[in-house]
């Protein structure tokens, strides 16, 4: 049985990997800050602690999947929410890292979040040895990828998640929905900005398959094998939903009402390739958009 620490478990794609790996009869320490709320949405087994010092010091822990972050695309990038952002993912990994330092009990394993994001933005495509652009996103995602890098000095074997736009019952997706509901779900700006997307039952068993093969390590792209363009994802959603396409909401207007969240979440994007992955045997439940939308919405 193995024993695994989770933050951000109460999350979108923490509860779904907590609910398959409780499957398979795993200890599953789940860090919150509000251990209540996460107990109404985690499987009855999962142990819930407020902070690292509940665990026992004799606990030993054989791997951390490490996605606690303040959420990006809910507020404006103030320099306020900015420190949270940093303060939840780099700052949260490196009090684990410290914690693991300290107990003398390092995980054989750490499999942390990071995202596409880090790439910056570009329609050429990505593997993880691509250059990246600079921008507030790839700074996020450089420093959460060091915090975690640091317990290799432990003997960690670390992966580090460069995750696309996780589709699901939570999410980007489900923000999707609504507007397509009063018919005004269209592209945004010139719709050309790569979508690259995951189904949320690859990205847990993409999680998964990283704690298994222990021959991997490094950054891996978490993103299916065929992402698209906004105005292909936009038309595929609306085809899913039986919904007519509307106009495109102008770039300026984004600019207007999200300032720099919007342009680096909205109007750029990311082709993503998960070269790592498909090198490695991985296999994709739903490799392409329509199978995925089908799958989530019909
Ligand atoms: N979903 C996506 O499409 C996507 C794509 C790329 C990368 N990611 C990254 O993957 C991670 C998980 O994504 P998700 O969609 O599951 O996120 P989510 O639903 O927003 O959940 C994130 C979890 O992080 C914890 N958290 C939030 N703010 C925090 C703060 N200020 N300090 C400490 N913990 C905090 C929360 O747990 P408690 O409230 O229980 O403490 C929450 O359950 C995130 O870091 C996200 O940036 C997600």
């Amino acid at each position: 049985m193995q024993t695994v620490l989770v933050t951000g478990g109460s999350g979108f794609i923490g509860r779904h990997f907590c609910r398959a790996a409780s499957q398979f009869g795993w200890h599953l320490i789940v860090l919150s800050r509000s251990p209540a709320k996460a107990k109404m949405v985690l499987p009855e087994a999962v142990q819930i602690v407020s902070n690292l010092d509940q665990i026992a010091a004799d606990e030993s822990i054989d791997v951390v999947v490490n996605l606690a972050g303040e959420p990006l695309a809910e507020s404006r990038w103030t320099d306020g929410n900015k420190e949270k952002f940093y303060a939840s993912r780099s700052g949260l990994t490196d009090s684990l890292y410290r914690f693991f330092r300290e107990r003398e009990l390092a995980p054989a394993t750490l499999i942390s979040g990071s995202a596409i994001g880090y790439y910056g933005s570009g329609s050429d495509p990505k593997h993880e040895e691509s250059t990246v652009v600079d921008g507030f996103s790839h700074q996020l995602c450089d420093s959460w990828e060091k915090s975690a890098n640091q317990f290799q000095s432990l003997g960690t074997r670390v992966c580090t998640l460069r995750t696309g736009i996780v589709l699901g019952d939570q999410g980007a997706l489900a923000k999707m929905l609504l507007p397509f509901k009063y018919g005004l779900g269209g592209p945004i700006g010139d719709g050309r900005q790569m979508m690259s997307w995951i189904h949320i039952t690859d990205m847990v068993n993409v999680l998964l398959h990283c704690i298994a093969d222990t021959g991997l390590s490094g950054p891996i792209n978490a993103t299916a094998p065929n992402p698209v363009d906004n105005k292909t994802f936009v038309k595929a959603l609306g085809e899913t939903l039986h919904r007519s396409v509307a106009l495109p909401m102008p770039g300026f207007m984004v600019r207007l009402l999200f300032g720099e969240m919007g342009v680096e979440l909205l109007l750029q994007g990311q082709c993503v390739i998960p070269q790592k992955l498909q090198q490695n045997g991985f296999r994709f439940e739903f490799p392409s958009l329509p199978q995925a939308l089908d799958d989530l919405l019909s």
